[in-house]
């Protein structure tokens, strides 16, 4: 399986999202980054600007909620049409539930952990998931350094899942570049989010190529 490239539309220009969107075309999925100025000290959009985005999007969604009270969004998202809705272990204390939830709706369930969010609780739940979010960065802004330290529970996470065989996808977000892409990939990750390094780059095609072709490189045949 190759490795899955989503660019971060929050770093996009927001005054010409349709656009943006379509330079993104031969990536996997858009990354869309939701915050409520409360769980993180930043605030971006909500289900109505999301709604009408993935009308006009190629791509389907990949929905990363920072916000307090997931219970009360996530599903609207899900409804909305998202291929895939993450919301943050620190933000809930029924992660079971709503990942059940978000499933029933049709979406790919996901669980995000801050950096200092220590994942051994979460072992167990893995069968109620569908992908675990490494945050290599603390959330709210993009253009942030990679953390190294987040790798060790990425190599918790990629033996976990594969002794135990199950289907999770394992994402990293936060300071993603050509070269910390390839870190990422030797701990295990198999689906990258980038933001400045795909949006700033002279060509968004052409980065997503090579980020892909650099985790391809790094990740281990297992
Ligand atoms: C940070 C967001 C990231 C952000 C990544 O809180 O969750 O998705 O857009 O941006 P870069 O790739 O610039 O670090
Ligand atoms: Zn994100």
């Amino acid at each position: 399986m190759p490795s899955r490239i989503n660019p971060s539309i929050l770093a996009a220009d927001f005054a010409n999202l349709e656009r943006e969107l379509g330079r993104i075309r031969t990536a996997d999925l858009v990354h869309v980054d939701i915050m409520d100025n409360h769980f993180v000290p930043n605030l971006t959009f909500g289900p109505p600007v999301v709604s009408r985005l993935a009308q006009v999007s190629p791509l389907p969604f990949d929905v990363h909620l920072m916000i307090d009270n997931p219970e009360r969004w996530a599903p609207g998202y899900a409804e909305a049409g998202a291929f895939s809705v993450t919301f943050h272990a620190e933000a809930t204390t029924n992660p079971v539930g709503l990942a059940r939830k978000l499933r029933s709706i049709g979406a790919r369930a996901g669980i995000a952990l801050k950096p200092g969010t220590a994942v051994e609780p979460y072992l167990e739940l893995l069968p109620e998931f569908d992908q675990v979010l490494v945050m290599t960065v603390e959330p709210g802004f993009g253009g942030q350094s990679f953390m190294p330290s987040t790798m060790r529970k990425l190599k918790t996470l990629s033996e976990t899942v594969r002794k135990s065989g199950l289907d999770v996808w394992l994402q990293v977000d936060g300071g993603i570049t050509e070269e910390t892409i390839a870190i990422a990939a030797e701990a295990g990750a198999d689906t990258f989010v980038a933001g400045s390094s795909v949006f700033n780059a002279a060509d968004p095609a052409a980065q997503i190529a090579r980020l892909r072709a650099a985790a391809d490189e790094h990740r281990h045949a297992h």
